[in-house]
């Protein structure tokens, strides 16, 4: 039987219950990694919808940091640069900073301040997207420096956590390639 990519690559996320924290179901996508097939099939599925003419970025930006494992191969692979959006106290030179809410907790992001040039269109890349604060909070920062966020492309949405709907509302286009309750 023939799965699709979509189906193939959810059957390769694991889910651990009550991690970090009671109540939560964390979807971990380190078993997709691991296996050198998956790992392709999962770089593959973005890098074939981002090298397309209207969506190739002139930037990719990934969040911290499982946004940086698969963000960095992404632009490798369209040739263009990376630049990485850290949790705070991480960057050595001047940056702009953002502090947003978590599932669980509260967090601070920073973006180096010439990382990328008014006009640049970057796409947003990070593992999932859950309340959608850590996507917020990286648009922010890059529409600060004047670039334009084209999309935000993520391997996991949790949709009744109305973060990518709250992202949609505030103008960026998500994509994503499985969905978990
Ligand atoms: C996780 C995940 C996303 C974010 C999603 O990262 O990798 O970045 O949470 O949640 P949100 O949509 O509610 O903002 P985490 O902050 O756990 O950090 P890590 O990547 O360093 O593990
Ligand atoms: N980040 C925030 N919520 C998460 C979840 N449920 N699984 C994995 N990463 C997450």
């Amino acid at each position: 039987e023939q799965l699709s990519v979509n189906e193939y690559l959810r059957q390769h996320i694991r889910t651990v219950a009550d991690w970090p924290a009671p109540g939560v179901q964390f979807r971990d996508i380190t078993p997709l990694l691991q296996d050198p097939k998956v790992f392709r099939v999962l770089v593959d599925a973005f890098v074939h919808r981002y090298m397309d003419k209207d969506l190739r970025p002139d930037v990719v930006a990934g969040l911290d940091a499982r946004g940086f494992i698969i963000g960095a191969v992404i632009a490798y692979e369209l040739n263009v640069g990376f630049v990485p959006i850290r949790k705070k106290g991480k960057l050595p030179f001047t940056t702009v900073e953002e502090t947003y809410e978590l599932e669980y907790g509260s967090a601070t992001v920073e973006l180096h301040s010439d990382a990328v040039k008014p006009g640049d269109r970057v796409l947003l890349i990070d593992d999932l997207i859950a309340t959608g604060g850590t996507m917020m909070a990286g648009k922010k920062l890059l529409e600060r420096l004047g670039a334009t966020v084209t999309e935000g492309a993520v391997i996991v949405d949790l949709p009744e956590l109305g973060g990518s709907q709250r992202l949609r509302d505030a103008g960026l286009k998500i994509f994503n390639l499985v969905d978990f309750d």
